[in-house]
């Protein structure tokens, strides 16, 4: 019998997932349940939507994550939670305490670490440890959709796309022990962090710089070597003081896989059915969540934080 998945919430990112999930012969999407009937198939409520599902992709607004995903484990679910997995403390805390207690796969959909572009950059990592980096995560306005601009439905802006970057900076370069951030005109943050092996890198994050690509860029530094990203769509490196620089050019492939969809979804249906552990776990969700919320003291306080 397939694996039965439900969806909560039936918008942009949605839709990317049934898009893969229709490849996976191994599963069957069988409820979506959204507060717009129009956009809901074989559900009227979220209870009903459950009933029908062994597996449920929280897909909602950012804000209503938490409650959803407790919901879900609740009920004896998987849960496959859109980022952020919450927007406060106590939220995310309340959902690493139901995963952790459950015996259910929660995996949190920060897709980046499966793109092309930021698994071969932990490749590369492997054979030359990084000195220092520098992160850039900008967007081009907070008004289209307009509720990007509504933090009643974000949580603010650093749950938006920068928290991806929270991520990104823990993949690649290991836990994060403090951080220290100032804050520009209204959504400008520039942060100085720190990881566990003594490395430092910077972040910066601005919500309306305009749309110059590349808005999202990781520069790696090492001994003679250099990593440079730009988006998820090309890599290029310099790994030697002689060598030449290598590029690599992803831009061919499908928006599903090379951003990472595809195998984030393919790996969550992979952990269900062989009772493996997630590729994202609820304590990355919630560090994320830390570090973000970290943030915004520092850069109200002045001052260095510990997290
Ligand atoms: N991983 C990624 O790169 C990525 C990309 C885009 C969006 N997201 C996340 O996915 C979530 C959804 O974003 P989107 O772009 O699909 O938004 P969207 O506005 O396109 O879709 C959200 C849908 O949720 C529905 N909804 C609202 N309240 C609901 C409720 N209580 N129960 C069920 N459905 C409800 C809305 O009617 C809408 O159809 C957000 O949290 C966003 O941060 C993640």
């Amino acid at each position: 019998m397939k694996l039965r998945i439900g969806f909560a919430g039936a918008g942009f990112i949605a839709g990317v997932h049934r898009t893969n999930l229709a490849q996976d012969d191994r599963v069957d999407v069988t409820a979506v349940y959204d507060v717009d009937p129009a956009r809901a198939t074989g559900a009227a409520s979220f209870e009903e939507m459950l009933d029908k599902s062994d597996a449920v992709y929280i897909t909602a607004p950012n804000t209503l994550h938490a409650d959803l995903a407790v919901r879900a484990l609740q009920a004896g679910k998987h849960v496959f939670c859109e980022k952020p997995m919450a927007t406060t403390l106590d939220d995310a805390r309340r959902i690493l305490d139901a995963a952790q207690s459950s015996n259910r796969v929660f995996q949190v959909g920060f897709n980046r670490r499966f793109s092309k572009v930021y698994a071969k950059v932990k490749q590369l990592l492997a054979g030359h440890p990084p000195h220092t980096a520098h992160i850039k995560m900008n967007r081009g306005e907070l008004l289209k959709p307009v509720w990007t601009g509504d933090e009643k439905v974000t949580g603010g802006f650093l749950f938006e796309t920068p928290i991806h970057m929270f991520d990104m900076m823990r993949f690649q370069f290991g836990e994060v022990v403090s951080l220290d951030a100032r804050l520009g005109r209204v959504n400008d943050f520039s942060i100085l962090v720190e990881f566990s092996s003594g490395m430092h890198a910077t972040f910066v994050t601005s919500a309306d710089a305009s749309w110059f690509f590349p808005f999202e860029r990781l520069e790696v530094f090492g001994e003679y070597s250099t990593i440079e990203t730009g988006e998820m769509e090309t890599l290029s490196y310099r790994l030697g003081l002689e060598a030449e620089t290598t590029t690599e050019d992803f831009r061919a492939l499908p928006m599903e896989e090379r951003w990472g969809f595809r195998e984030g979804d393919r790996l969550f249906v992979d952990a269900i059915l062989n009772g493996q552990a997630p590729a994202v776990t609820a304590f990355d969700g919630y560090r994320s969540v830390v570090l973000a919320l970290a943030c915004y003291q520092s850069a109200a306080e002045k001052r260095r934080i510990a997290v």
